[in-house]
């Protein structure tokens, strides 16, 4: 009897003991903090940066409205809902599910327009903020393929499905945008409360399984997209308030709003899942840096200089990601002058339209496609597959060289309308004009 009460009494301590460690214990984020150093990943990188011009769209139900992807549910001062009043504006918003039904939705179409301006990857919005999915998730109802959207008869509602079917015919490679936050996500944005801004809106502290509940609803979609679509090249996850605590510093602590709750999604777990059908997949966790940053994402921004890591500008062809009438289009000369300085500063341009509610993209975009399609076909040798050159970018020059450094290029960027001319004269050396381009001439730098 002595015997068997001692052995209780020290299993209980036992117990308790270790209970106290699962409790107190943090998660281990050394490993998380440092930089991809998985040769496997490091060599898909390197592939990556060859690619130099991807596709980007933003397509929802919110094209429906014409306007702004899912802010205008996110109750933060500066967002202007043109004096509507919020509940009544987010109810609608969210029952736009009820009407999307893109009729002219044609993705060979939108292959083809990304394949001939010479795009070789792409990166499509499977889910933004607003929640809903625009794939065949089986963790919500809030999808395409859901009879509460009139679209789940077409052929094509698994939109994203769709997608990547006709881009990989193109061989472009497949990257899906995918919203860690989600708003309508009962488990993120609980409707017992008001959403006072972009955040998680209760305490998760108070409610651990509720945020774990989110933490595995957000895991199995991950799921869904990285193991039911083949093998997906670029995970390109946005949403960076929700981050882990080390990576929450002076810039970042505001984006956590009135609560200032750290919202760690356990990504180790996430990407260890992700890669077991792609092992090379590359994941973009934005802004939190880390391992599962494999490359940055300056916004709507071109840096001024080289910068010493993989990098990516996404960049809207007007000025909002998705459609709105009247958007204000870079002209052709802009965007491929952009392309250039980009890829002279080590980058790649990740260029985004707003295909319409009925699933088009816009014509003043496909115009553009194909005018940089007819540059890239002429002077793509200066532009894919190579390697910056200093001095990079100076005056009218953006330099390039091929990887092995045995060519070096100078492209000379041209005025909207500018006659090509015969010579120009890079770096004091008068050098000939082989093909008289529009909007920019490359030579072979001696
Ligand atoms: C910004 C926008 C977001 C968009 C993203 C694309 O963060 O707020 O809506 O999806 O840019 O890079």
């Amino acid at each position: 009897m002595k015997k068997i009460f001692l052995i209780l009494a020290v299993s209980l301590f036992t117990v308790t003991v270790f209970a106290q460690e699962v409790r107190t214990a943090t998660r281990d984020y050394s490993d998380e903090q440092r930089d991809e150093t998985d040769p496997v990943i490091l060599k898909r990188l390197e592939d990556w940066k060859d690619l130099k011009f991807g596709f980007m769209a933003h397509w929802g139900i919110y094209s429906q409205w014409a306007t702004v992807e899912s802010w205008g549910l996110c109750s933060e001062p500066w967002i202007d809902r043109k004096d509507a009043p919020y509940d009544e504006y987010k109810r609608q918003y969210q029952a736009l599910n009820t009407t999307f039904n893109p009729k002219r939705f044609n993705p060979e179409r939108w292959a083809k327009a990304a394949a001939q301006a010479g795009m070789k990857y792409m990166v499509f919005t499977t889910k933004h903020h607003d929640g809903f999915c625009m794939y065949g998730t089986e963790e919500t109802t809030y999808s395409t393929v859901n009879s509460s959207c009139p679209f789940f008869k077409n052929k094509n509602s698994d939109i994203t499905k769709a997608l990547t079917d006709a881009f990989r015919q193109h061989n472009m490679w497949i990257g899906y945008y995918f919203s860690k936050p989600d708003w309508h996500c009962p488990d993120y944005w609980a409707p017992e409360w008001a959403t006072p801004d972009r955040n998680v809106n209760y305490t998760i502290a108070d409610k651990p399984d509720r945020w774990r509940r989110y933490c595995d609803f957000t895991y199995n979609q991950i799921r869904e997209l990285t193991h039911n679509y083949g093998d997906i090249d670029i995970l390109w996850l946005d949403g960076g308030w929700v981050r882990p605590e080390w990576s929450v510093n002076d810039e970042t602590r505001p984006w956590l709003g009135c609560s200032g709750q750290i919202q760690d999604i356990n990504m180790p777990r996430i990407a260890k899942m992700a890669r077991e059908n792609n092992p090379d997949l590359l994941i973009v966790d934005r802004s939190v840096g880390g391992k599962y940053e494999n490359y940055r994402t300056p916004e709507k921004q071109i840096p001024d200089t080289l910068l010493p890591y993989p990098w990516e500008t996404c960049m809207t062809m007007g000025d909002s990601w998705s459609f709105v009438h009247n958007d204000n289009y870079k002209s052709t000369n802009q965007l491929i002058h952009m392309l250039c300085d980009v890829v002279a500063k080590g980058g790649n341009l990740l260029l985004n339209v707003g295909p319409t509610a009925d699933g088009e993209i816009p014509a003043e975009c496909l115009k553009r496609l194909e005018e940089i399609g007819i540059w890239m076909k002429d002077n793509g040798y200066a532009i894919y597959g190579t390697r910056p050159l200093k001095p990079y970018s100076k005056g009218r020059v953006r330099y390039t060289q091929s990887k092995d450094g045995l060519h070096r290029y100078g492209i000379y960027l041209l005025d909207d309308g500018e006659v090509p001319p015969s010579r120009v004269e890079i770096d004091g050396m008068v050098y000939r004009i082989k093909k008289k381009t529009k909007h920019a001439v490359v030579v072979e730098l001696m």
